[in-house]
This record gives C-alpha cells, sequence and structure tokens, in this order.
C-alpha cells in the first residue's frame, strides 16, 4: 500500500517537472540579439585586463590587421562606434555648411546625425521600389553642385550595388562644379563614396568579401551586430591612387585622440614623454579590451555566420509554406550574398498599426521582434527640419508592413519555428 502511493506521488512529481520543462519551453523568453559572449570571450578580455596595457594598444592594432586581411581592404581604423569614425571621415573630406550629402530616407538616424553634426545638409533618397536599398534613379535626380559625399547604406546586411555608386560619383564633374572645394576635394575631383557597411560585415559583392569596394567602407561592431567588440567600428580607406590611404589613416588616427601626435602606448615608454596636439581632435580611440572581443568574434565568425545563414533561410521556409500573403527577405542574388544580419519580414496589406499589433501579440509569448527602421523623415528632430514621410512613399512602404526577427548564433531551431509559427498565428488573427 505504501510503496503503491510512493510510486503514485513519484511520478506525479516527473509528470510536474516535464510540466514546467515543457511550459518554460514555450514561454522562454527569445530576446532579439544578445552577443555571444562565452567562456573564450571573457578569457581574451581577463588577458588584456592582466597584461597592465587596457586601452588602445597591440590587441587594437592586431584587429585592424585581421580585419584588413578578412576585408581585402586598404588600410583600417578601429574606432570607438561607426558614428564617430565616418563623422572623422566626413570633417577630414571638409564636410561643412552649405554641403549635401545624399543618403537613404531608410536608414537608422545616425547616418544622418553626423551630417547634422558638421553642419552640412542630409539630401534624403527613397527607397527602390521592391528592395530596402537606396534607389540611384532617385540619387541621380539629386545631386548637385553642392553634393560632396554619397552615403549608400546596406540595409540589414545586403550589399549595395557599388559600382553603380562609384560611377554616380564619377558622373559628377560632367554635370556639375563645385563652387568652393578643400585640396582633398579637388583631389579626389568627385563626390566621395563613404559605404554604410554597419550591417554587412562577412556580406560578398562581385566574388570579393565587402571591405574594399567604394573610396571608404565603414562597419560597426555595437552589440547587436554580427560581430560585435560591444561598442566599436573601423572604417577601412580605398582612396584612389593619388592619395596616401597610410597617410589618411595616420591622420585620422591622430584627429582620434585629440590631435596628439604620440598615442597613450608609445608616450609611456620610458623618456618618450613629449608631444604636441596639432588640432583640436577627438576622442573616440578602441580600447584593447573591445578589440580583444573582436578579435574572438573574428576567430570564429564563419562559423556565426554558416549559423545565422540557417536561421534565415529556415524562416524563409517556413513563412513561404504558410501560404501567407509575406514578402521575404532576399540574401543572395547573381554576385551578392548578405551578411545574414537582418531578417526582414514584410507582412503584405498590412498596416503600421495592425504590423505593430503582430509585434504586441507576439511579446505576450516573451518573443522579442524588432522594426528597421523608422525612415528618417518620421523622426521628429528631422521633421522638425523640414523632411516629409510622404516624398518616400518607398521608404515609407518598406517601413510599414516591416518587422524584424531574432537572428543569433545561439538561437536554436526549435526557437526559429517557435518565432515564426507565433508570428504565423498573429497575422492570421489581425487580418
Ligand atoms: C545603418 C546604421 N548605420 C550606422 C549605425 C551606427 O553604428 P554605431 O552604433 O557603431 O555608431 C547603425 C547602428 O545601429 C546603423 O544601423
Amino acid at each position: 500500500m505504501r510503496t503503491t502511493s510512493c510510486v503514485k506521488s513519484l511520478s506525479h512529481v516527473k509528470v510536474a517537472i516535464l510540466f514546467q520543462v515543457v511550459i518554460s519551453s514555450i514561454m522562454k523568453p527569445i530576446p532579439f540579439s544578445p552577443p555571444r559572449v562565452d567562456e573564450k570571450t571573457i578569457e581574451a578580455v581577463t588577458a588584456v585586463l592582466r597584461s597592465g596595457w587596457i586601452t588602445t594598444g597591440p590587441q587594437t592594432r592586431a584587429f585592424e590587421e585581421d580585419l584588413r586581411r578578412y576585408t581585402q581592404s586598404g588600410p583600417v581604423l578601429c574606432l570607438n562606434s561607426w558614428t564617430n569614425a565616418v563623422e572623422l571621415v566626413l570633417r577630414w573630406f571638409g564636410v561643412k555648411e552649405g554641403d549635401e550629402v545624399l543618403l537613404p530616407a531608410y536608414t537608422y538616424a545616425a547616418t544622418a546625425n553626423i551630417v547634422m553634426h558638421v553642419g552640412a545638409k542630409p539630401v534624403l533618397v527613397d527607397s527602390m521600389q521592391h528592395a530596402p536599398l537606396m534607389d540611384l534613379e532617385d540619387a541621380k535626380k539629386k545631386l548637385s553642385a553642392r553634393t560632396k559625399v554619397i552615403m549608400p547604406v546596406d540595409i540589414g546586411g545586403f550589399p549595395m550595388d557599388y559600382e553603380a555608386v562609384m560611377a554616380l560619383s564619377k558622373s559628377f564633374s560632367k554635370q556639375f562644379k563645385w563652387e568652393q572645394a578643400t585640396d582633398v576635394q579637388k583631389l579626389l575631383g568627385r563626390p566621395l563614396v563613404i559605404a554604410d557597411a554597419a550591417h554587412s560585415f562577412g556580406a560578398w559583392y562581385n566574388g570579393n568579401p565587402v571591405g574594399g569596394q567604394t573610396d571608404v567602407m565603414a562597419f560597426s561592431f555595437h552589440a547587436v551586430k554580427n560581430l560585435t567588440t560591444a561598442e566599436g567600428g573601423s572604417i577601412h580607406l580605398n582612396l584612389p591612387a593619388q592619395f596616401s590611404n597610410d597617410d589618411i589613416r595616420a591622420s585620422l588616427n591622430v584627429s582620434a585622440l585629440h590631435g596628439q601626435t604620440k598615442d597613450a602606448l608609445s608616450k609611456t615608454q620610458a623618456g618618450n614623454w613629449r608631444y604636441d596636439i596639432v588640432e583640436a581632435g577627438f576622442k573616440c580611440n578602441m580600447t584593447d579590451i573591445h578589440a580583444a572581443i573582436g578579435r574572438v568574434e573574428l576567430d570564429r565568425y564563419e562559423e556565426t555566420l554558416t549559423r545565422r545563414k540557417k536561421i534565415c533561410l529556415k524562416y524563409n521556409e517556413i513563412f513561404q509554406a504558410s501560404g501567407l500573403n509575406f514578402t521575404l527577405p532576399i540574401f543572395q542574388s547573381k554576385n551578392l550574398e548578405s551578411s545574414y544580419h537582418l531578417y526582414m519580414l514584410r507582412v503584405n496589406g498590412f498596416s503600421e498599426d495592425q504590423r505593430d499589433a503582430v509585434i504586441r501579440s507576439v511579446a505576450e509569448q516573451g518573443i522579442s521582434l524588432n522594426v528597421h527602421f523608422q525612415p528618417i523623415p518620421l523622426l521628429s528632430f528631422y521633421r522638425r527640419h523640414g523632411y516629409e514621410m510622404t516624398d518616400y512613399p518607398h521608404a515609407w512602404n518598406a517601413y510599414a508592413n516591416e518587422i524584424s526577427l531574432p537572428v543569433y548564433y545561439d538561437l536554436l531551431d526549435e526557437d526559429v519555428a517557435r518565432v515564426a509559427n507565433a508570428i504565423i498565428e498573429a497575422v492570421k488573427k489581425i487580418c
């Protein structure tokens, strides 16, 4: 009798545990994009902390060389963010009040903000009708005698047609002449092309890794990016032969450190204290702690990319099979391959409110979705500066029914199915 009741209560316990496991796996929170931090990352950071040198030094310089090799680009400079890195480039090129910079309306605010920082005007370009990238036909119409920079954005990690952007820049002198130009602007003789490659580290363009295709290319290593240093960014310098990319790198490096002629590491070497300040520079260097994280990430980046690709293709498969009216993201075309940074799903026919209702409904199951991006003219600061959303209809369409799904190395196959099915159910309920 006693044995039986014991067995009974044991099996009750087992059922209760099983129930809990099932419930907690159903309700397990799925974040949007947590970083891949493991013992390797922790060991690398700890080694720097123990080394006696924690700011810019050997790790940062080695990371720059690793990045240069990986991307097959010109010289690389790592700084503390994409934002500060590219602002320095705008300043180096002498962009200022009265100048214009062409950039897509559909991007993150950073791309436009740095143009405002230097006093120039962001000239917003609409998106292509069928892709969330800058429409070069619209860009052509907006090129003017004041254009000093063209800044396309690889939204979600899919590369722009860089050759076409370079061709647009090269067409400038056939139509326009700058009224005023700095020495570097005269030396280039056309608008500088800076690719906002914040999302596209690891993408491919015509058989080559992204990094060496336009005058300047800049990646972000912010915490949610494919490859992170917590915060950070890199500039890759590929200017034509009349420039010394090594000299430009050296001068940007000085600008990133108060305009000081020696960095902290060389200054601390015995007897080497004296330095000069040659400009009122910025302070936006990358530290060795951050670079050490980046070096671990880069070492295993192929593994990261393979996993991200698998997740994105699995989402595509599930949504395709759903029979619902989705536009699925494109990750590959004839000569291009994405870095699989974002999975950007569009629910055709859905309004902004219906899209937001899907996100809320899925959030009730502990799943975090996101939206990329609110186009620049939707943001109050830019509205106050006279930008109007109705002038960029394709950018609006790209945004209004867009949902970004979780994509990260540790996302399990069953999580992928759970996210996709939660979205499918929510869409069915709401439409
Ligand atoms: C398209 C785009 N450009 C630029 C940036 C700015 O990068 P960072 O945060 O490294 O300054 C971001 C950041 O998310 C971005 O999404």
